[in-house]
């Protein structure tokens, strides 16, 4: 219990934003373009930061057991190392998500960060030990490093599962859609290129008439619900899409596809049809 108030006060840490702000503007100045969007995960179609850091997590815990085992020195110096460096581009990658989220989001992201870090300079010292011959001293700092980790992993379990940093934000909505095909407008209302917003019950939904015929679109950005309804049309490669006015995640009208972040996964769309003169529309 006391942890669990310990963690939901950091959200509230305005303090940490002396340090956050600073280096979340230092983020955004130095990772940008493709590089930013590589390292979201755009490319992979869900964030890339989760997927990375199995590589440091499996290996430390690998070299935590095999450190237990008598004349397994060297296994577990490779491990160290395995670990240490799939560490570096999981960080980098953590880094960048981190400098799109809200700032209750960043303040525990700091902290996650932090014990990380930590666990990082802990191991790169159990590496060097280790390579010297010292394996006593590797062991000692690993395990250090490794209870470091677990602090890191605590906090961004709850970054994720309490906090819903990096989780697809339009999914909810997609959920509170009725079965069967619901009203959404009239098609005369539609102009070309240019989203209507409707909804369908508490759910807004973005009507768009393009080339590729009409597209209904959760109006809620995937990545932190910015609201697509205010976000700017704009051409990519001859295909409209539409930039979320938050942070600039870019999707295709056509087919929700992700284009540019920090969003990683595609804006949902739904099937629509025409009847009687009105657009309707259903889940996928
Ligand atoms: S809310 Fe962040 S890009 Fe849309």
């Amino acid at each position: 219990m006391a942890v669990r108030m310990l963690v939901d006060r950091l959200e509230t840490a305005g303090r940490l934003d002396q340090v956050g702000e600073p280096l979340q503007r230092g983020v955004q100045a130095v990772l940008r373009g493709r590089v930013r969007d590589a390292l979201h995960g755009v490319w992979l179609g869900h964030p890339l930061h989760p997927a990375l850091v199995q590589v440091p997590v499996g290996a430390w815990l690998s070299a935590a057991v095999v450190d237990g085992i008598p004349g397994t020195h060297r296994a577990g110096t490779v491990l160290t190392g395995l670990g240490t460096a799939g560490a570096i581009p999981a960080a980098l990658a953590g880094l960048n998500d981190w400098a799109s989220l809200s700032r209750e989001q960043r303040r525990t992201g700091l902290v996650h960060a932090s014990a990380n870090l930590a666990a990082i300079g802990l191991y790169t010292g159990s590496l060097i030990a280790r390579l010297t011959g010292n394996h006593r001293l590797g062991r000692r700092l690993a395990y250090a490093g490794l209870a470091s980790a677990s602090l890191g992993a605590y906090l961004g379990g709850h970054l994720s599962y309490r906090q819903a940093a990096a989780v697809n934000q339009a999914e909810p909505f997609l959920r509170q859609i009725p079965e069967g095909w619901q009203d959404l407008c009239a098609r005369d209302a539609l102009a070309d290129g240019q989203p209507l917003k409707a909804r369908i019950g508490d759910v807004p939904v973005l009507v768009t008439r393009t080339e590729s015929g009409v597209t209904a679109m959760i109006a809620h950005c995937g990545h932190q619900t910015g609201p697509l309804a205010e976000g700017e049309l704009v051409t990519v490669d001859g295909a409209d899409c539409l930039v979320c006015p938050w942070h600039g995640s870019t999707f295709r009208l056509a087919d929700g596809a992700v284009l540019t972040g920090p969003a990683a996964t595609d804006q949902p769309l739904l099937r629509t049809r025409e009847i009687g003169g009105r657009i309707q529309a259903s889940l996928p």
